[in-house]
């Protein structure tokens, strides 16, 4: 029922319905021609690309290409793209002085809201945002900066000096070299890494309203600049129900030990019983009811690397499929729809490359970039309404100040 203060929301372009729907369950925000997910069927096509042809077929860039621009590029198209990102890759040299300013043992992700939010004070010549030009260059320059910042958030927080980016290797190649060189000695990319870290990039490009990505939208509806508006995407994305939870799983599966049968029931236990608050690590989803088309794709990818290195019988990876098989044989896990989600086993490819745990969710951030930019700039170019949720309020009635004795 409506009560006498509810607002004809008509008039403000609404349906005419005050709706209250505490998480967005059935609220669509926007309209967007970028990715479609059907959580029924385990769905998910960028631009009307299924993700399984992508990550077979296609490479990160060309995916950023695609989603930023609606069609895949031309060779000549690509050739541009991947020169223009190459083009921006370093960071403004003041920078190095910001990074200096945190705790070594910062958490990474700490270290990203800050150091994005900041390029915004570099790049002044990028920021108006109603010219097409400068939403472009400011793109170009998040995809490309992105995993330069990364690995200097490792290389801080080990106390080792920054690596410089090299232009003539991939965009995986070159992360992976900033990552792991040192004056010492050069990395040269393996090429199973790079192709798995690419793997990686485009398995976690977008996913449409996202709680990362609504913030980037949110934030930049009220005009906000996309620096400022991708640093508020990457503080969401850091919390455990969110992109942290890549970094959860392993810490899960380093806690849960060994894959015997009776130790793994006793987590998959503890996460039925309401009165705990632990609950299974990169397993459910809001969207999706059925299996996660990115899980699939990565739990194949994770076969290959290990397999490919020889560590095939990788412990953690054991205990991983175990506790996948025991969980989607239980009804509580059956009934309520819970399948294992992106984040299940990309922590495994990960450390199998070398990357410390801290730093997974910075490489989901840098990998999500392309998906929040595309989204933003698909919001400003159609022109936007501020995003402003309403509440129902629960407080108290009018009540009065008391009077105050003298
Ligand atoms: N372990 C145990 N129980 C779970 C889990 C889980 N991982 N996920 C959901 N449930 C249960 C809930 O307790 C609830 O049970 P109830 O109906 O008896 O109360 C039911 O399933 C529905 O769960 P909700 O929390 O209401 O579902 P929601 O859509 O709000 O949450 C979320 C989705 C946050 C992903 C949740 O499944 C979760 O916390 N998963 C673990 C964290 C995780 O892996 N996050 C990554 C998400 S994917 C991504 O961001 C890349």
């Amino acid at each position: 029922t409506l009560g006498p203060d509810v607002i004809d929301v008509r008039a403000l372009g609404g349906s005419g319905y005050f709706t209250y729907d505490p998480g967005f369950v059935s609220t669509a925000s926007c309209n967007s021609e970028i990715t479609y997910i059907d959580g029924q069927k385990g769905v998910l096509l960028h631009r009307g690309y299924p993700i399984e042809e992508l990550a077979q077929h296609s490479n990160y860039l060309e995916l950023s290409f695609l989603l930023l621009n609606g069609h895949l590029p031309s060779p000549q198209e690509y050739e541009e793209f991947s020169k223009t990102i190459r083009y921006h890759t370093m960071v403004h040299e003041q920078l190095v002085n910001f990074f200096k300013g945190f705790r070594r043992d910062a958490h990474p992700m700490a270290v990203m809201c800050g150091t994005v939010g900041a390029l915004a004070a570099f790049y002044h010549d990028s920021l108006d945002i109603t010219a097409e030009r400068d939403r472009q260059i400011s793109a170009h320059r998040l995809i490309a900066k992105m995993p330069t910042l990364a690995a200097m958030c490792h290389k801080y927080c080990i106390g080792q000096p920054f690596v410089y980016p090299r232009n003539d290797l991939s965009f995986a190649e070159n992360f992976l070299y900033m990552m792991f060189s040192t004056p010492c000695e050069e990395y040269l990319p393996n090429p199973i890494f790079a192709k798995a870290m690419d793997r990686i990039f485009m398995l976690h490009a977008d996913h449409e309203q996202n709680a990362s990505t609504s913030t980037v939208r949110l934030v930049g509806s009220t005009g906000a600049n996309p620096f400022a508006c991708i640093s508020a995407g990457i503080a969401a994305l850091w919390g455990p129900a969110h992109g942290g939870a890549n970094e959860a799983v392993l810490t899960m599966l380093e806690e849960i030990g060994d894959d015997s049968e009776e130790n793994i029931q006793r987590f998959v236990d503890r996460a039925k019983d309401k009165d705990d608050p632990f609950r299974l690590m990169g397993f459910g989803h809001r969207v999706y009811r059925n299996f996660d088309p990115r899980a699939k794709v990565m739990k194949e990818t994770c076969d290959e690397v290990l397999s490919e290195l020889g560590l095939g019988e990788d412990p953690q990876l054991k205990i991983a499929k175990r506790l996948e098989q025991i969980a989607l044989e239980d009804e509580y896990f059956v009934e309520r729809k819970l399948y294992p989600n992106v984040d299940f086993y990309s922590g495994i490819i990960l450390r199998a490359i070398g990357i410390p745990t801290n730093m997974f969710t910075v490489i989901f951030a840098m990998a999500r970039t392309i998906g929040w930019v595309s989204h933003w700039n698909e919001m400003i170019a159609n022109g936007t309404k501020i995003g402003r949720p309403r509440q129902l309020y629960t407080g108290p009635e009018l009540r009065h100040y008391p009077a105050k004795q003298d």
